[in-house]
């Protein structure tokens, strides 16, 4: 199963993908959960204490350089566009209970372009994740999906846009629903999350209109909680857990009748 997980910042991207995250280890998957947010904050939200430590691959320079042939500050350098990135998942990695977290980190847009050697050392990453390793793999990304590239999207099972009650995040889902459209991606699905009344499911439905419903998440105070305690948002929090379970089976139901 390869899902990606998109929407407006702040609507819970990042919590619901640690929390999906757990809910398959707990059915025995082996799971590889990325970071591919410029916003990055999966690996706290999994718990993990010293987040300073982690160094977003993005910023590894010399494994750049040594792969692809240059970096974006030796501008104008010749790179190569395929470069081996297939030990890198097991190197880069960091294991959490059954959880591979890899945080890919930022790259600079602008004067290289999308082009640069980071976007492209990236992309060949994340397709190979998606489309070599047999784990489950789930990506948070921003709102933007353009580091989905097309020869990708075949192999993602599911696009899964997070939203809460309100206009905006649905909008953003409409949005992401277009640039998903625009590169082949057709199984689109969306969740709605710090749901306090069925009036706010209703509306979240009515929203998204072509756009199914996998499911809803309740507000959750433990979530906050488990984030001032630094403990993982899925904590000590079965109400969360039951949720995303049942969001998980659907998920599943939704991908065997593609
Ligand atoms: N179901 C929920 N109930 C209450 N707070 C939530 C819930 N989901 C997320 N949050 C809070 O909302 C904020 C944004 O969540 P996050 O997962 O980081 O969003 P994103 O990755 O989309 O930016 C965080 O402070 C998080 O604790
Ligand atoms: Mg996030």
């Amino acid at each position: 199963m390869k899902i990606a997980v998109s929407g407006k910042g702040g609507v819970g991207k990042t919590t619901f993908v640690a929390t999906l995250a757990k809910v398959f280890t707990e059915y025995g998957k082996r799971v590889i959960a990325i970071d591919a947010d410029p916003v990055s904050n999966l690996a706290a939200t999994l718990g993990v204490k010293d987040v300073s430590k982690i160094v977003p691959i993005s910023q590894m320079k010399d494994l750049i350089r040594e792969r692809t042939g240059a970096t974006s500050e030796e501008y104008g350098k010749f790179f190569k566009l395929n470069p081996t990135v297939s030990d890198l998942p097991d190197k880069l990695s960091l294991e959490l209970d059954g959880i591979r977290l890899m945080v890919m980190g930022a790259v600079k847009r602008g004067g290289g372009g999308c082009a640069c050697p980071e976007n492209v050392f990236l992309r060949t990453l994340l397709s190979h994740l998606i489309l070599q390793r047999d784990e489950v793999i789930i990506v948070d990304m921003e709102a933007g999906i353009e580091h989905l590239g097309r020869a990708t999207v075949k192999a993602v099972n599911a696009l899964i846009v997070i939203v809460e009650p309100g206009s905006k995040s649905i909008q953003t889902a409409s949005q992401v629903k277009k640039l998903a459209d625009d590169i082949g991606l057709k199984s689109i699905y969306a969740v709605g999350n710090k749901i306090t009344s069925d009036e706010h499911k209703k509306l979240i439905e009515k929203g998204l209109n072509t756009i199914p419903v996998l499911g809803f998440i309740s507000y959750n105070d433990g979530v906050l909680e488990a984030d001032i305690e630094g403990r993982a948002a899925f904590s000590e929090n079965r109400q969360l857990l039951l949720e995303v379970r049942e969001i998980k089976n659907r998920l599943e139901e939704c991908v065997k009748s593609q």
